[in-house]
């Protein structure tokens, strides 16, 4: 009791002094009024996960795909078109995460014109999709918009590729998609990762006929790690697609074969939904934090509200409270919390008037700030969503230019079913929608009016890569998977690389912490230090404490002198070159 009165009086939970003395005094306070010793601030070890590279590098969710962006590099491609390479390949050794039948975005930095390009392929609701579509007998229904044919939006991965390619990239669509076509054709061997997801699926991947042909054994038993995966009908649709990938996908015979299977299983998506797609180049946003300009993807991504914590958070004096230090930690629990209730004004701005310029605003940050050091509302303490879908890549290359993509079919293996001809795997973006106010969507997220269904909307999405200058030149990028937590670990990773100074493999692999508001309870991962963690007890939080928050990657940028590292969480490569 004394002992909580004492950390109480601190006040620290709620405190985002400017003032680094003042927190130092309080990270003392707190330490001597638990009796424990200071929990080990030192950096975490750095692993194999990490990489370093003269002349560019690529950090995938998957050693083969990260292996394909360099084969690339090598052949004189740059970082677009590594990047997509990269992003096709993951497709094939990935195909839980993401794949021609989802969407992304992708941050581009081009070095020869200082100049930052934001593409959002984001999946679209069918132009017969409707507020109520989810809905039965009045009531919401989450698993029709997470399982099943209702869950697909119009996919916008090859459109995405396709546009970044012909603006920036310099090789055709067949040669950018040659490591995939390989991979597929000749067989990959499944990650640790695909084969527990796998595992984890296997009962609905049984239900559907070219999910379990190519995931599950002739006798319905699951691959292990490293068993080998072959995914024929996907390399002759990527082959199908030959250099007009577009015309072939949205307007050719795989547009059609998509849309008669819609049709005869009862979807929405439509010739016309597939012909009317197109991606979006949208103007990056960016805010500055310290000496760095953070620059992320605009709405309908939550990219703003990185930056909008990362600005809350902009004192100066993080490092002065220690890495893994309970004023650290509450103070960005606090500051996650408002972030992420402010989410709730992000949607798709054809649809909502974001006002993004207003959330970025030194006045909007200094109100989150003081919102942040106000009382937190009585913890519901929920699981956690078990969901490690969506793959994140990021890729630098000799010339300066940087790429951060974020691509996914949202849960894993999507809506669970499958165009087996096509080997397409169909996405169930259509969750990240808001089934109805209030009503929690597969990552406990709760939808608002902003994010309600509408024909031609693009879903709000957490998936948030970005980019980061010094002096005008990329410094940094990061990047990330795992629904919310992508939001709260790009957050923690570029604060760590950025305020505590740590190099991408230590940045990563530290334990990770993550507060969204609804459910109002802190998921801590079981890495963070026992002190630490009985301290925010102390403070009063309400902790869960989960194996693993999500997977970040991340590198950073030198002349000359490029390091990289893939979250161990996950798995994946980071290859130098
Ligand atoms: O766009 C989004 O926010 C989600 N579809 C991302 C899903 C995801 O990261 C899956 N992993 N947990």
């Amino acid at each position: 009791m004394a002992v909580s009165k004492a950390v109480m009086s601190t006040s620290c939970r709620i405190q985002l002094c400017a003032d680094g003395s003042r927190a130092t005094a309080i990270a003392l306070a707190l330490a001597i009024a638990l009796f424990v010793a200071p929990p080990s601030y030192a950096a975490a070890p750095p692993s194999d996960t990490s990489a370093a590279g003269v002349r560019g590098m690529v950090v995938s969710e998957s050693e083969d795909a990260a292996r394909a962006g360099v084969e690339i590099l090598k052949h004189g491609g740059n970082a677009v078109d590594s990047a997509v390479a990269t992003a096709l390949a993951v497709g094939v050794t990935n195909p839980a995460a993401c794949g021609i039948g989802g969407g992304g975005f992708m941050l581009i930095y081009i070095a020869k014109t200082h100049a930052f390009y934001a593409l959002d392929y984001r999946e679209t609701a069918p132009l017969q999709a409707r507020p109520d579509m989810f809905l039965r007998n009045g009531k919401p229904d989450e698993e029709l918009a997470r399982d099943g044919i209702l869950a697909v939006a119009v996919p916008g991965e090859i459109a995405g590729i396709d546009a970044a390619l012909r603006r920036f990239g310099t090789m055709k669509f067949q040669q950018i998609a040659a490591p995939a076509e390989k991979l597929a054709e000749g067989g990959f061997a499944a990650s640790p990762h695909l084969a527990g997801e796998i595992a984890h699926l296997a009962p609905k991947l049984k239900n559907d006929p070219g999910l379990s042909q190519v995931f599950l054994k002739p006798d319905g038993s699951m691959p292990k790690a490293g068993d080998t995966i072959v995914e024929t009908n996907l390399a002759a649709t990527l082959r199908r697609l030959g250099d007009d990938p577009v015309a072939n996908f949205y307007h050719g015979e795989v547009a059609t074969a998509l849309a008669a299977f819609m049709k005869a299983h009862g979807g929405l998506i439509s010739a016309a939904d597939l012909a009317n797609y197109r991606p979006i180049w949208r103007n990056p946003i960016r805010r500055r934090y310290q000496g760095y300009e953070v620059y992320a993807m605009p709405p309908p991504s939550s990219g703003g509200v990185v930056l909008e914590m990362l600005g809350a958070l902009d004192s100066g004096h993080l490092a002065g409270l220690g890495i893994d230090s309970p004023p650290y930690l509450a103070r960005l629990i606090e500051v996650m919390r408002q972030g992420f209730i402010d989410r709730e004004q992000y949607a798709d701005p054809a649809f909502v008037s974001v006002e993004i310029q207003r959330l970025l605003t030194d006045s909007h940050i200094l109100e989150l700030r003081e919102r942040a050091l106000h009382k937190k509302s009585a913890p519901q303490p929920q699981s956690p969503a078990h969901d490690h879908g969506t793959s994140n890549l990021l890729v630098a290359d000799k010339d300066g230019n940087v790429v951060a993509l974020t691509t996914t079919i949202n849960t894993v293996f999507g809506a669970k079913l499958s165009v087996p001809a096509l080997g397409l795997i169909l996405n169930d973006e259509m969750d990240d929608f808001a089934v109805a106010p209030g009503v929690p969507n597969a990552y406990r997220l709760e939808g608002e009016l902003a994010n309600q269904v509408r024909p031609g909307k693009r879903p709000l999405s957490s998936m948030t890569p970005i980019i980061v200058t010094r002096n005008g030149l990329p410094v940094m990028t990061a990047g990330g998977s795992g629904g919310p937590t992508i939001v709260s670990g790009v957050l923690q990773v570029a604060l760590d690389i950025l305020a505590f100074h740590l190099d991408p493999a230590s940045a990563v692999a530290e334990p990770r912490i993550h507060e969204q508001a609804a459910p109002d309870v802190v998921l801590v991962e079981e890495a963070m230090p026992a002190a630490t963690r009985s301290a925010l007890e102390q403070m009063g939080y309400k902790l869960k404490v989960v194996p693993a928050l999500g997977a970040v990657g991340a590198i950073t940028i030198a002349p000359g002198n490029f390091r990289g590292a893939f979250d161990a969480r996950k798995g994946g490569g980071a290859l130098g070159y």
